[in-house]
């Protein structure tokens, strides 16, 4: 059978072939194999790393990390290209989300009856998660956590639309169950609610192996009523291939690894947590969670889970996260219709979150700050953001020397520095304090020269970069 199109193994053929791929045999699930992988984010370049022979399971019951670690693997996964350098994957994906988002509706997902994924099916009773080998992540992780590459669909109870969502998935009720930790406001938590005011419940489906096309996709805010399957189909140019839930008639990608399908109740609920999360520290206390009722369980013959371990940056998906997030927050500024954008950057040391910086070409007084108080709201960025640092476009907002730069000579904290407060937190904060709200406040950093004295402030003690060509053409033996 040929693969089917957002298939995992095409993906791991393609890094394959770049030379990113190692293989990795004889690791433990609790914790060596969470190990390894942190170990090796901390590398240059760091290879895909495809986990076999696992401690405990036969051989070809396998993990995946690092799948869009790389500029050629996010290049390759968001289908840009090949043979992408850095600058080169943030420049070809320049305008491409907007394009996709407004492509998306032509893509209607495709409905097949048979699938890889269908070899294998077990019924709700008989179903055991842990079957598979679950990684415990790291240390101080609750539990073991199936779901952190995963791909969860949910509906729009009133007009259909799916959604597809990345939510941390814990092993629950020794592999009968798995808690969803959608954080309220996500969409799919959205579709939850509604579910639940509507019928009492909410039907799911779940993909924990796929394309990582769509563990990107998932885990990243792509707006709101548009599907990620038909978003994916607009990145590939062809209509994502779907098998049905049987029970819940949800849409699951024929290219999955291991599925399941179920139904979430709101007092159904599972003791979750805490897991070590993206902003670098373990998130909060173990506290009840919405666990899926789980009524059907698919797996192709020896398959193959997507691990994508979140932790102190770098961690699995924070390269992809910068990249996909300041190619967001560039488009949707640009959507705005306000001028001067130059570059928008969501840092990796933030969790591509925390800390984005924008650079402009300032045209009128007030523009930086309302490029700063755009950026620190559009939906791209509105979500756990704590500081935005707007810069002019002599500054790269992706090299922080030169935001520091730019903030230490050029901002007035008494003047330049404002407090958004009661902005979109969450309980990952690790500054949020269990029983208050999940808000949380944002810097706007304008560090900028001020509007007022651009034709005065003090020259860049810089030299031209022509006359800097010539010296270095003439004086090279000196300066090679
Ligand atoms: C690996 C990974 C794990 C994530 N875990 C969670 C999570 O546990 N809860 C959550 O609300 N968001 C989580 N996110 C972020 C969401 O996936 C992201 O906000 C996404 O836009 C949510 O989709 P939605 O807005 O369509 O609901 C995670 C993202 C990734 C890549």
């Amino acid at each position: 059978m040929t693969e089917p199109l957002l298939s995992l193994r095409s993906h791991i053929d393609a890094i394959k072939g770049f030379g990113e791929l190692r293989e990795v045999r004889g690791a433990h699930w609790d914790l060596e194999l969470g190990g390894i992988a942190e170990l090796s984010y901390r590398r240059d370049l760091p290879p895909a790393l495809l986990f076999d022979e696992i401690v405990g399971y036969r051989a070809g019951l396998r993990v995946l990390t690092g799948s869009t670690g790389s500029p050629r693997r996010l290049g390759r996964t968001l289908r840009l290209g090949d043979d992408l350098d850095d600058v080169g994957v943030v420049e070809a994906l320049r305008g491409k989300p907007s394009q996709w988002a407004a492509a998306a509706k032509q893509f209607p997902v495709e409905r097949v009856d048979s699938a890889p994924l269908l070899a294998n099916e077990v019924p709700g009773e008989q179903v055991n998660l842990l079957d598979f080998p679950v990684p415990r992540w790291h240390a101080h992780d609750g539990g073991r956590f199936i779901g952190t590459g995963c791909f969860i669909v949910t509906s729009d109870p009133e007009t259909g639309v799916h959604n597809g969502g990345c939510y941390r998935m814990e092993v629950q009720d020794d592999g009968r169950s798995v808690t969803v930790a959608a954080v309220p406001g996500k969409h799919g938590a959205q579709h939850i609610q509604r579910w639940f005011e509507r019928e009492g419940r909410a039907p799911v489906t779940v993909s924990f192996g796929h394309d990582p096309l769509l563990l990107v996709l998932g885990g990243t805010e792509v707006p709101r009523g548009v599907s990620e399957l038909e978003y994916a189909g607009a990145v590939l140019g062809a209509r994502v291939p779907v098998v049905e839930g049987t029970d819940t008639g949800l849409p699951i990608p024929a290219g999955s690894e291991i599925a399941i399908e179920g139904w979430l109740r709101p007092d159904h609920l599972r003791d979750e947590g805490p897991f070590g999360e993206w902003t670098g520290y373990y998130s909060g206390r173990r506290r009840p969670n919405l666990a899926i009722d789980i009524t059907r369980l698919w797996h192709r013959d020896d398959p193959i889970l997507l691990g994508a371990p979140p932790g102190k940056p770098p961690h699995d998906y924070s390269y992809m996260r910068t990249v996909m997030k300041s190619a967001m927050i560039s488009d949707e500024l640009a959507a705005t219709g306000v001028p001067g954008v130059v570059k928008a950057w969501a840092h990796e040391s933030g969790g591509g979150r925390l800390f984005v910086a924008v650079s402009l070409q300032q045209r009128y007084p007030g523009h930086a700050r309302q490029v700063a108080y755009l950026a620190a709201q559009c939906p791209a960025a509105a979500y756990m953001n704590r500081y935005v640092v707007v810069v002019d476009d002599d500054i790269d907002p992706a090299d922080l020397d030169q935001v520091i730069w730019a903030m230490s000579t050029r901002s007035d904290p008494s003047r330049d520095i404002e407090v958004m407060k009661q902005t979109w937190g969450s309980k990952l904060d690790p500054l949020w304090v269990e029983g208050s709200p999940t808000h949380n406040s944002r810097a706007i950093v304008d560090a900028c020269r001020p509007y007022e004295r651009l034709d005065s402030f003090p020259k860049v003690a810089q030299s031209d970069p022509e006359f800097l060509r010539e010296i270095e053409q003439r004086w090279r033996d000196v300066l090679l």
